[in-house]
């Protein structure tokens, strides 16, 4: 039988319409794409994630000349937050990016390997992770929980 999975996200139409909160994660997540290490894709990833203390954690992706040994911006930060603040429950991750290799209008939105990391992330603190989408319009996605990027996700 045909059966639908649906989510809600909200849609905010530029950074002025984001909380005073928000706008700051939005603002180190830039910050952090500025420092990317992404000579060979020229693609550059920023991630922020908002710890309970308030405490913002950056990342952004950093490349490798073997390409597969590098890593994405999102699994940069989530995995400090792991190795550094295992007991802290992880409020947020924004992640923003630019380079040429999306074309203009195209939905910036993590990897299946980083929406895997992103969803244990949730699963382990059992706590929603909020997840901001900086798009290049712009425009800010909004989804309540990793759980929606990634349904019948591989979890315990
Ligand atoms: N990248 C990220 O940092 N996050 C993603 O979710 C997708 C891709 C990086 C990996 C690589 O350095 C560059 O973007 C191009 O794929």
């Amino acid at each position: 039988m045909q059966q639908e999975f649906h989510f809600n996200y909200r849609k905010y139409p530029s950074l002025e319409a984001l909380s005073e909160q928000d706008q700051l994660l939005v603002a180190k997540a830039i910050e952090a794409m500025d420092r990317a290490y992404a000579p060979y894709s020229k693609f550059r990833v920023g991630a922020s994630v908002l710890m309970e203390s308030g405490l913002i954690i950056l990342g952004n992706n950093q490349e490798n000349i073997a390409y597969p040994s590098g890593l994405c911006a999102e699994r940069v930060a989530l995995f400090y937050a792991g190795a550094n603040h295992a007991n802290e429950t992880i409020r947020k991750i924004c992640i923003v990016a630019t380079g040429d290799l999306m074309p203009k209008g195209a939905l910036l939105s993590p990897c299946g390997s980083c929406r895997q990391v992103m969803l244990e992330s949730e699963s382990r603190q059992q706590n929603q992770i909020e997840v901001l989408l900086v798009q290049q319009s712009d425009e800010i996605y909004v989804l309540d929980s990793v759980q929606n990027l990634l349904p019948f996700g591989f979890s315990k």
